[in-house]
């Protein structure tokens, strides 16, 4: 299906309903929007990633607003026909229901079509606060890069029936807040599963197993380039069990990304070598 932005939510629920797997990549600036959109990407993620495969940081703790609507921007000059899912980064939603929609307006007049923002919980009424006023929002749930300091490092969620609960709660109670998408990172594929088939919201996964409505990897991850923090020597650096390099295969960047669309669509990625 071609997405236009415009049509975007209606376009998402419907990829669910019909079955169409909705293949999301992350992007950072104008030249890989380009060629993501050319191969086929329905979603380009603007993610706090940038945070550690951009700037080399450790984790995502210090990206900024500014880095946000720079890269936006980039991204939304390159990629003008496709969704564009920018992330809230930290600090810049908790403080107050007028801070995050502030905050999360300069990311939708850089060039977001929708906002991302971790965490159930309280965050779920900051959720409905931006969708009441206009703001199509992303829910990422499971590992929330930016608790990873509380979550105690990388760790898989939901694996026990409390915490699965926990996540499936906040799941739903983030359909039921309006919001467009649900994200959920690194937690059981059963569980994944779960959710999907309780809400009507589109779930997008990454470590979550092949039943979500869709997938999204780190383009660094997709393309074999991301070694770690930049201070860290590249052998002591382990990819994670759900990334996959698709250039290794062929050699061409183009090809790579075709590759992941494809193998998103059709359902061979993730593996259950990928998947929890
Ligand atoms: O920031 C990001 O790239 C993300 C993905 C890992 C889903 O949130």
């Amino acid at each position: 299906m071609l997405l236009q932005p415009i049509h975007h939510l209606v376009a998402l629920e419907q990829m669910k309903a019909s079955d169409e797997a909705i293949a999301m990549l992350t992007c950072y600036d104008a030249s890989f929007a380009k060629i993501s959109a050319a191969a086929g990407v329905d979603v380009l993620l603007v993610g706090d990633s940038l945070g550690m495969v951009l700037k080399g940081a450790e984790n995502t703790l210090d990206v900024t607003m500014p880095d946000m609507i720079y890269h936006t921007k980039c991204v939304a000059a390159g990629a003008p026909n496709t969704i564009i899912i920018a992330d809230m980064p930290f600090g810049s939603y908790e403080y107050s229901y007028q801070d995050a929609l502030q905050n999360a307006q300069q990311l939708i007049a850089a060039g977001a079509h929708i906002v991302k923002l971790e965490a159930g919980g309280e965050m779920i009424n900051t959720a409905r606060y931006l969708v009441e006023r206009g703001i199509p929002v992303c829910a990422h749930l499971g590992f929330t890069p930016q608790s990873v300091q509380q979550l105690g490092g990388y760790k898989i969620q939901g694996r026990t029936d409390e915490t699965a609960q926990k996540i499936t709660q906040d799941a739903i109670k983030m359909s039921q807040a309006g919001v467009s998408l649900v994200l959920l990172e690194m937690v059981p594929a059963s569980l994944a599963k779960h959710i999907t088939d309780s809400i009507p919201t589109p779930t997008i996964g990454i470590g979550a197993g092949v039943d979500c409505s869709g997938q999204v990897l780190v383009l660094q991850d997709l393309l074999g380039i991301y070694t770690g923090v930049a201070h860290k020597k590249p052998s002591e650096y382990k990819a994670p069990r759900f990334a996959k390099n698709f250039l290794r295969e062929n050699g061409s960047i183009q090809q790579a990304i075709v590759d992941y669309v494809q193998a998103v669509k059709n359902r061979t990625f993730p593996a259950l070598e990928h998947s929890y």
